[in-house]
C-alpha cells in the first residue's frame, strides 16, 4: 500500500533515469598555486594533496588533468617580492602574467582563470591599497589597480578574470578597463558574495596571504547576512559579470539557492581550502568513507543551484566518475 516512493528506486537504471542532478568533470575548475624558481612541488601541510609548484611542474601539472578530463583552472601566484602596493601583481614580467603566457604556450587548449587580487602579493596580506588613516582597505584606490591588474593578466593571454577582493565597483571598473582596452570579449567571473569566513585558513598558509593585522571583515561579507549577500550578487550582474560566485560553500549552500533564484547568471561556487582540509582529514583518520561523502558533497553544490564547482578535490572527483 505504502509503495509511493520506493517504486521508483528498485532498480539501478529505473534510478539513473530520475536522479535529478549530477557532477560532470566539466563543471570543475581546478587551483594552481605558483611560485618562482624549477622543479619545485612543495606539498602544503594544511592541505594534504595540494602543492605550490613552479611554472614547469604546473606545466606538466595540466598534462595529467587534461587526462582526467579537467581543461579549466584557476591561478594563483606566490610572489618572491611583496611589497605594499603589490608590484608584482603589476608587472608584465610577475609571477602569474609569467604562468599565464607559460601555460598558455604549452597547452593553448587549457582554460586559465587568474584570480584577480592583491593580498598574495601584499607585505600586509590585506586585499588592496591600505588607507592608513582608517586602517582599512582604500577601496577606490585599489579599483585603480585592479583595473591594472587586469590589463596585465589579459595582455599575457588569460581566458578569465576572477576579482576576489570584494572591492565596491570592481567589476563595472575591469569591465571598463578591459573594454577601452581591446578585450571585450574576456568574461569576468566575480567573486560576487565572498563571506569573511575561518574556512580560507589553510589556503592563507599556502598563498602566505595571512593579514599582518586586523581581519577582512571590513571588505568581505559577515556571514550573518542572506539579504545582502543576494544584493551583492545581484549588483555585481548589473555591473556587467558574466558569472557569479559563492564562497565558501558547504556552510553556505542556501545562500547558493537564493542567489539562483534571484539571478540568471550562471554561479559557481568555490569550495575552499578548510573544506578541502576538513574532509581530508577526516577521511584520512577512518571516520567517514571518504569517496563516498566526496561525490555526496560535490553533488549537494549541483542540487543547491551551482553550475561550476571550483575544488581542490576535482582530481579525486573526475578520477571516481571515469570508475563509476
Ligand atoms: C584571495 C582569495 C582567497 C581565496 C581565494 N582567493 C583568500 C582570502 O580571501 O583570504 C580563498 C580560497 C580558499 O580558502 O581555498 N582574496
Ligand atoms: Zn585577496
Amino acid at each position: 500500500m505504502f509503495r509511493r516512493y520506493r517504486r521508483n528506486r528498485l532498480n539501478v537504471h529505473l534510478q539513473s533515469l530520475v536522479r535529478e542532478n549530477q557532477v560532470r568533470v566539466e563543471d570543475f575548475i581546478y587551483p594552481l598555486f605558483i611560485r618562482t624558481g624549477e622543479g619545485i612541488k612543495s606539498e602544503v601541510s594544511s592541505m594534504p594533496g595540494v602543492y605550490q609548484m613552479s611554472l614547469d611542474v604546473a606545466i606538466d601539472e595540466c598534462e595529467s588533468l587534461k587526462k582526467l578530463g579537467i581543461y579549466s583552472i584557476i591561478l594563483f601566484g606566490i610572489p618572491d617580492i611583496k611589497d605594499s602596493v603589490g608590484s608584482d601583481a603589476l608587472d608584465d614580467e610577475g609571477i602569474i602574467a609569467t604562468a599565464i603566457r607559460g601555460i598558455k604556450a604549452a597547452h593553448p587548449d587549457m582554460f586559465i582563470v587568474s584570480d584577480l587580487c592583491f593580498c598574495e602579493y601584499t607585505d600586509h596580506g590585506h586585499c588592496g591599497i591600505i588607507d592608513h588613516v582608517c586602517q582599512s582597505v582604500d577601496n577606490d584606490a585599489t579599483l585603480k589597480i585592479s583595473a591594472d591588474q587586469a590589463i596585465v593578466h589579459a595582455r599575457a593571454g588569460v581566458d578569465m578574470i576572477a576579482p576576489s577582493g570584494m572591492m565596491d565597483g570592481i567589476v563595472s571598473t575591469l569591465r571598463e578597463a578591459l573594454d577601452s582596452s581591446g578585450f571585450v570579449n574576456l568574461p569576468i567571473m566575480s567573486y560576487s558574495t565572498k563571506f569573511a569566513s575561518g574556512y580560507y585558513g589553510p589556503f592563507r598558509d599556502v598563498a602566505e596571504s595571512v593579514p599582518s593585522f586586523g581581519d577582512r571583515s571590513t571588505y568581505q561579507m559577515d556571514p550573518a547576512n542572506r539579504r545582502e549577500a543576494i544584493s551583492e550578487s545581484v549588483a555585481d550582474e548589473g555591473e556587467g559579470a558574466d558569472i557569479l560566485m559563492v564562497k565558501p560553500v558547504l556552510a553556505y549552500l542556501d545562500i547558493v539557492r537564493d542567489i539562483r533564484e534571484n539571478t540568471s547568471l550562471p554561479l559557481a561556487v568555490y569550495n575552499v581550502s578548510g573544506e578541502y582540509a576538513m574532509l581530508k582529514l577526516a577521511g584520512s583518520s577512518g571516520l567517514i568513507d571518504y569517496d563516498r561523502v566526496l561525490l555526496e558533497t560535490m553533488v549537494s553544490f549541483k542540487r543547491a543551484g551551482a553550475d561550476i564547482i571550483i575544488s581542490y578535490h576535482a582530481k579525486e572527483v573526475a578520477r571516481l566518475l571515469q570508475k563509476a
